[in-house]
């Protein structure tokens, strides 16, 4: 099992370009499954989730093909395939996002009933409450979503607001499963990430009709079929925040491009209050220059425009080395802190108190070996193992792999000193010398 190791405490410098965002490639992908005729699909990342969904698609009749320039083309070639197995669901909660496409082409869906999360509870009721609202009619049973959707149609107005917000998955679902519903939907408190916004621009590119786009009130008038099309997926705003982390965090002076600071408002002004100095490069990207220790900052997770969950672990880590103490509270995923006894073993000071958690800054974190347990949560031990002082290795990097292309090539570029090594294969290698 491939792990990282990381010689910390070398300030990043230089530039790095953004890849595609892995939240918008999923449910566009997914979305192909609606097209009569091929769509060509430009910065697609090249990660271990899209190779999973690609292999959904496969098995739900969508021929894929990535060309030698990355562009991924996709062509629906069989349209009785309706099931998306547990094989690879499990190893991808996103897969879910085929059922509301293959009720909107197929009027039959059976998916896998996503697994547990190492992040906490990840229910999908809003998904088949609002997919019951457009005339679907749902059973769960032998660990399968089966949906039939013979009787689709506008669903009038639906609410898909939760406990703790609106879903996102589950607006993409909904939405790609209403734009072929005869007559209207409204969907209220409709996520408004800009993954939601892409997936729903991409629907419209194929015919759909769909106003509101970008607020939490969608309108859909569905069509009698979509087209294929081409697709530019929008950069990876967690991506480039990472990096931007990764950047300050050093002690660097690192630019992003590619990256679209329109969708990145709430991280990039808590950057500037922390003291990093942010500007914008020529419409192509981001720059951040540290200046000294972190000043300490609250930081609160909520649904777009709000600080974004997924970008929690890797500020958390930036904060270990704040002047001061800054609270970390988590409102989308109350249990998303795997990374805090990772981070404690590198020196941090954390203290857990219900969904916040207090940090209280230290002058240096210092390198440890740690384990990586979620995509976010790795992204964060590695931002903290390269600015520790001496060696961190990060172990089990499959889950950094799932949502981050090439991470250390790019980090590397910048200066980095982080190796990708297979303990299990050194051993062998030892042994037969
Ligand atoms: C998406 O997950 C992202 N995944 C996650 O990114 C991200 O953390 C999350 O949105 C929040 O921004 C993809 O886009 C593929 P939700 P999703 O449904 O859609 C509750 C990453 O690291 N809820 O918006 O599954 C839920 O428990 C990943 O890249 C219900 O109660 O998240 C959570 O508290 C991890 N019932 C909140 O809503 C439901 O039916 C938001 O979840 C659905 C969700």
């Amino acid at each position: 099992m491939d792990q990282f190791e990381i010689d910390g405490g070398v300030p990043l410098h230089g530039e790095v370009r953004v890849s595609g965002a892995k939240n918008a490639a999923l449910p566009i992908l997914a979305a192909s499954i609606l097209a009569d005729g091929p769509c060509r699909f430009e910065r697609i990342p090249d990660l271990r989730d899209i190779r999973t969904m690609l292999r959904i698609l496969a098995e739900l009749g969508v021929r894929s093909e990535r060309l030698d320039d990355g562009t991924i083309v996709t062509e629906v070639v069989d349209t009785d395939r309706v099931c998306a197995p547990y094989e690879l669901v499990k190893t991808m909660r996103a897969s879910i996002c085929v059922l509301g496409p293959l009720l909107g082409r197929r009027r039959r869906a059976e998916v896998s009933f996503p697994g547990g999360c190492v992040i906490g509870p990840r229910p999908v009721d809003l998904h088949l409450t609002g997919l019951e609202a457009l005339g679907v009619s749902i059973e769960v049973g032998g660990g399968y979503i089966a949906g039939d959707a013979a009787a689709l149609r506008g669903g009038g107005e639906l609410y898909l607001g939760g406990p703790f917000g609106p879903t996102v998955t589950g607006t993409a679902n909904v939405l790609s499963a209403a734009v072929l519903a005869p007559g209207t939907t409204v969907i209220q408190s409709a996520a408004c990430e800009p993954e939601i916004v892409d997936l729903a621009h991409f629907l419209v590119a194929m015919g759909a009709r769909i106003e509101g786009i970008g607020s939490p009130t969608l309108v859909i008038r569905g069509v009698e079929r979509l087209r294929g099309t081409s697709w530019r997926v929008i950069p990876d705003r967690i991506e480039a925040g990472t990096l931007l982390c990764a950047g300050a965090m050093t002690g660097g002076d690192v630019t992003v491009r590619g990256a679209d600071p329109t969708a990145m408002t709430a991280p990039l002004v808590l950057l500037q209050r922390m003291g990093v100095v942010v500007e914008r490069v020529e419409d192509d990207g981001l720059r951040v220059r540290a200046g000294g220790r972190p000043r300490p900052v609250d930081v609160v997770t909520l649904p777009y425009p709000g600080f974004p969950t997924d970008l929690q672990a890797q500020f958390m880590a930036l904060l270990c080395v704040a002047d001061g103490n800054s609270f970390v509270t988590e409102k989308i995923y109350p249990e998303r802190f795997i990374h805090v006894a990772e981070l404690q073993r590198m020196g941090a000071r954390i203290r857990k108190e219900g969904p916040t958690a207090i940090v209280q800054g230290v002058e240096r974190l210092s390198g440890a070996p740690v384990m990586a347990s979620d995509l976010r949560a790795s992204a964060a031990l590695v931002i903290a193992g390269l600015a520790a002082e001496g060696r961190t290795t990060v172990e089990r990097v499959y889950h950094i792999d799932r949502g981050y292309e090439r991470i250390e090539e790019k980090l590397g570029a910048l200066g980095a000193r982080i190796r990708r090594t297979d303990p299990a294969r050194q051993e062998a290698a030892q042994a037969e010398g």
